[in-house]
């Protein structure tokens, strides 16, 4: 009776040192943010989340996360901006984000940020000039559109 006792309290142990090992191996809990100047992020072009998600191999689960580049025919990202996203078109409405571009022209965020509505991207070149995104999203993954997915975020 006692050897079952201590077994089942070492089994306990083990599943829990396990999954809290797990947790991490799966990236969430970690926090990633994106900040003007940081050049540590990479795979520009790529759906981000394919791999910062939840049980991915990437260092974060990211909720917010895309590349700008220069126009939308250029392979040159642009560095230093920043990504805001509103409640309504053309940066009406409340803010609900602010996500700096890196020096490699991504953007990503593990913060948590309310997609439950649409939300209306707006890009801004560190130079001052605005893009928006002329229709709302509840996807925070932007190169599951843009980028190798379709035409590219972009500001000059
Ligand atoms: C193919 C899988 C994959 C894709 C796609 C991917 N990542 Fe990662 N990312 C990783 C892995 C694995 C790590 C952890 C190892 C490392 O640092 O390279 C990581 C780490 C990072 C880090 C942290 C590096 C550090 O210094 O700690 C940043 C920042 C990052 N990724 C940003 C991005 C951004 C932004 C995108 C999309 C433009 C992206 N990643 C796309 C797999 C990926
Ligand atoms: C469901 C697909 C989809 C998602 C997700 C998406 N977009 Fe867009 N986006 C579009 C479409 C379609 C357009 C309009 C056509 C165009 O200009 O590409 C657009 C246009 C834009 C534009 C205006 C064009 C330009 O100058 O870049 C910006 C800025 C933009 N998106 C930013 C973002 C950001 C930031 C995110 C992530 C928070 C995002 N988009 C997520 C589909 C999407």
């Amino acid at each position: 009776m006692k050897k079952i006792i201590y077994f089942g309290f070492f089994a306990c142990l083990a599943w829990i040192v396990s999954t809290q090992y797990a947790c991490k191996k799966q990236g969430c809990g970690t926090t990633n943010i994106s900040y003007n100047n940081q050049s540590n992020s990479h795979n520009m072009d790529q759906n981000c989340m394919n791999c910062h998600n939840d049980g991915g191999s990437g260092k974060g689960c990211f909720n917010i996360a895309g590349t700008v580049y220069s126009s939308n025919s250029s392979n040159t990202t642009m560095p230093n901006g920043t990504i805001k996203l509103y409640t309504g078109p053309n940066a009406s409405g409340t803010l609900k984000a602010t996500i700096q571009i890196d020096a490699k022209g991504n953007f990503h965020t593990t913060d948590a940020v309310d997609l439950s509505s649409d939300v209306y991207p707006v890009v801004y070149g560190s130079s001052g000039n605005v893009q928006y995104m002329p229709s709302g999203t509840k996807n925070g993954a932007c190169n599951s559109c843009h980028g190798s997915n379709g035409s590219k975020i972009w500001v000059n």
